[in-house]
């Protein structure tokens, strides 16, 4: 199984809130003092180039008090400017869920140097890499971008063609990047603009709806209206907390799309933690359109966005015979040399079962410590993982849509774990509590990770529940 199900816990003890800040200011403080370096760092490129120092401005929303500034990463390892050495479980979202600077990445970078980054023309790797695609995710059809964001926006565009459809249907909780037509919120029960997007104009919600996963009642509802082109997923609910699909809703949401030609769009690039071919290869699941970013040229900017013949067909088929040009998808430098190189050692040699085997029995055992230790200091929470991917949920039990996610989430505990942990030398992902394996991450940094965890349950603030 990719999945766990979530570890039972027993009667919970319960977080004392006022303690609570006084330890995450003791744990910030010691940050503070560790980074001398980083904070001025912080504060002289505020008055720079940089707004807060940071190059892209989420850099600022860390929770801890500033952000360090990364001199080097190798493998499972980061250091900061100040030498603090980190273990990490974060590996830039994903992005380096193979590790930093992994050898053959480096070693296609070396080689590409010789033969150019960008022509706007095919590469000599371009014919290996779509047969690799094709083989590994079982889409005939391809086609590269640089994020995926862009990927999803490219296949949505693409849906729409294919069917001449306008809607498209998204999960309460989503991210699927900033492909516009997914930043919607579900505010009682109907679907509005994302409220935190900046300089929106166009609304949303005129052309896509918003429902809680796991919700079978509410996904026949919408299809029923026969308008919606496509529905885009990932097929664990990642950027909320950790959902898992409850049992039989893919072989559900499969046929009810079928049934009234509405389009399945996978998003696989964060599950495709689970093993080679992410989480649709490992759990049989159909599906029309498949995005992958993030980690598959080995954290080098691309990602790939599939296809079936038949949407292929009809997406070519929509065009006007005589019309080029500006169609809505690609990018100048969307399939560059340099990405298909890279992407092509990351298929071969990094996406490899060797390699997920590691990534696997790591998460496993580190998803097993958690528990018990969660279980020894009698806290209502549990885990939930997919593959090497592994988050930590404030409640007793699993939790099916993102209402309940929101629910028990908590942020103040979320940065007390986060800060305690990296004082500890162990970097999670911000904004939850979200802990990749990759196959550098060794037995010893999951024994003194355990460790460390253990340390951070010892100081917090805890009573029995009433
Ligand atoms: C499931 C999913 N899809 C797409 C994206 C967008 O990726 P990027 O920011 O690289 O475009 C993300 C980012 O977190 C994601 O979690």
């Amino acid at each position: 199984m990719a999945s766990s199900a979530p570890a039972k816990a027993p009667m919970g003890k319960r977080v004392v809130r006022a303690a609570l800040e006084t330890l995450l200011a003791s744990e910030n403080a010691q940050y503070s003092a560790r980074r001398p370096r980083s904070s001025a760092r912080a504060s002289r490129h505020a008055k720079g180039g940089f707004a807060g120092g940071v190059p892209m401005h989420w850099m600022r929303d860390w929770p801890q008090p500033f952000p360090m500034v990364i001199e080097a990463a190798q493998g499972n390892r980061l250091r900061d400017i100040d030498g603090n050495e980190i273990v990490d479980f974060c590996l830039g979202d994903t992005g380096a869920m193979f590790g930093h600077a992994p050898a053959p990445v480096m070693q296609a970078m070396r080689q590409q140097e010789s033969r150019g980054l960008t022509y706007m023309l095919p590469s000599a790797d371009a014919d290996r890499v779509g047969e690799l695609l094709q083989e590994r995710f079982g889409l005939p059809c391809w086609q590269v971008a640089v994020t995926a964001s862009d990927a999803n926006r490219f296949a949505l565009r693409a849906a729409r063609a294919a069917t001449g459809r306008k809607r498209i249907l998204v999960f309460d909780g989503c991210y699927h990047g900033t492909a516009e037509d997914t930043l919607v919120d579900l505010i009682d029960g109907k679907t509005v603009a994302r409220r935190s997007l900046l300089g929106q104009v166009q609304d949303p919600s005129l052309t896509t709806v918003m429902i809680p996963f796991n919700d079978r009642g509410a996904l026949e509802a919408e299809l029923a209206k026969n308008d919606i082109a496509c529905v885009i997923a990932e097929p664990v609910m990642t950027n909320c907390g950790m959902i898992l699909p409850q049992e039989g809703f893919w072989a559900f949401l499969r046929e009810a799309t079928r049934k009234v030609g509405t389009l399945l769009l996978l998003d696989e690039t964060h599950t495709i933690s689970t093993g080679p071919g992410g989480y649709g290869r490992a759990h049989n699941l159909d599906f029309d359109l498949f995005v992958l970013g993030k980690p598959v040229a080995g954290g080098l900017p691309a990602a790939v966005w599939g296809m079936t013949q038949a949407v292929n067909d009809r997406l070519f088929a929509s065009r006007p015979e005589s019309e080029h040009g500006h169609s809505g998808i690609g990018t100048t430098l969307a399939g560059n040399a340099l990405q298909l190189a890279c992407m092509r050692a990351t298929l071969e040699e990094l996406m490899t079962p060797a390699n997920y085997e590691k990534m696997l029995s790591g998460a496993a055992r580190l998803d097993a410590g958690i528990q018990e230790l969660i279980a020894h200091h009698g806290l209502a929470w549990h885990t939930a993982r997919v593959g090497a991917r592994l988050e930590v949920v404030f409640s007793p039990a699993p939790v099916t849509n993102a209402a309940e996610a929101r629910a028990v989430a908590d942020a103040t505990l979320e940065s007390v774990l986060h800060v305690a942990l990296l004082n500890r030398g162990f970097l999670l992902t911000p904004f939850h509590n979200m802990m990749l394996v990759s196959p550098d991450t060794t037995e010893a940094n999951i024994t003194d990770f355990l460790a460390a965890f253990g340390d951070v349950l010892n100081l917090l603030p805890l009573e029995a529940a009433q």
